[in-house]
């Protein structure tokens, strides 16, 4: 399974739960299942798991167990999920969020600017809109705000621009040809300018800072106190949603009064300093470069 995805920051994330025997636990994210296992080896007989993922490709990595529940859908429906299951209220929600490397090396799942495949980008294969119907439909304005905001890439606003004359052509978006338009108006490292543009297409068509929101405020409502949430993060903007939230209890970091005025924070904080990989995971693992693990706890 480290052929689909090498765990990040696993010890880590999952410590930071401080699992009890007969606790439930969410996965929000569960890919190859690492994380999943090491949460199953500490729970006790009657503790449960609940493992969400919305690739169907995550499934033939299911461990057999009967204390883990498999949901193949987006865990912006936790909620729903749990009061189907009855399960309403949860001791800890771990989150190990973007996309697998399985999907990265995937090639027909037209990630990456390394194979020639359709412009997919799509985590769930059964939403509608895939990385090519943003090119194809999506106005100047929304095209810059999304390569500006999600990729950082610096020419935000030429790239936009020569999207809107590639698309009057109307050609089939392949990564080939993407990456062609590309290489004309790049500046900077060349492949460091594909991943930033691939980078901000994946996370529109996956709607990844908006799901992340919605993550956190259904778990604020359903962690019991004393509950964690043990999240790693690989973009800026996330941790920075993530950091705010954990700070304030609110996705617009608006701080919360009681009827005194009083400040009222949900969360205590369990490490001021995000938590990043040591140098030998570092060694074993590239992708651990960019993690960054936030925990906090429900008050
Ligand atoms: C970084 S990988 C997680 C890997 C896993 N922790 C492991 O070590 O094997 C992220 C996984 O979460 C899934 N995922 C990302 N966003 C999701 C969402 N909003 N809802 C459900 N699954 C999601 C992806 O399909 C992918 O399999």
């Amino acid at each position: 399974m480290t052929d689909y995805h090498i765990p990040v920051l696993l010890t880590q994330s999952v410590d930071a739960l401080n699992i009890v025997e007969d606790g439930i636990y969410v996965d929000v994210t569960y890919g190859a299942g690492s994380h999943s296992r090491k949460i199953l080896n500490k729970l006790g007989t009657n503790g449960k798991l609940i493992a969400f993922d919305q690739d169907q490709d995550s499934i033939e990595n299911l461990t057999k167990d009967e204390r883990l529940i498999f949901v193949d859908a987006n865990f912006r429906y936790l909620e729903n999920y749990l009061d189907y299951l009855e399960l309403p209220m949860v001791d800890g929600i771990l989150a190990d969020l973007g996309v697998s490397s399985h999907q990265l090396d995937e090639a027909s799942r037209g990630f990456s600017y390394r194979f020639d495949a359709d412009l997919d980008m799509r985590m769930n294969q059964e939403i509608e809109m895939s990385a090519a119907d943003i090119l194809n439909n999506y106005s100047e304005v929304a095209l810059i705000e999304i390569f500006s905001k999600y990729g950082e890439v610096r020419n935000a606003k030429t790239l936009a621009k020569r999207i809107l004359l590639e698309r009057k052509k109307n050609i089939n978006w392949t990564s080939s040809y993407l990456n062609q338009v590309l290489s004309a108006i790049r500046i900077g490292n060349e492949n460091k300018y594909f991943a930033q543009v691939y980078q901000a297409l994946r996370i529109e068509v996956n709607e990844e800072m908006k799901v992340l929101e919605e993550l956190l405020v259904a778990g604020k409502k359903r962690l019991k106190v004393g509950g964690r949430f043990s999240v790693i993060s690989y973009h800026s903007i996330e941790d920075r949603i993530v950091k705010n939230f954990f700070k304030t209890g609110s996705v617009d970091a608006k701080i919360e009064k009681d009827d005194y005025g009083n400040i009222y924070r949900p969360f205590k904080i369990i490490n001021k300093q995000v938590i990043t990989a040591d140098e030998k995971e570092l060694k074993d693992n590239s992708r651990a470069k960019s993690g960054k693990l936030r925990i906090a706890e429900k008050k």
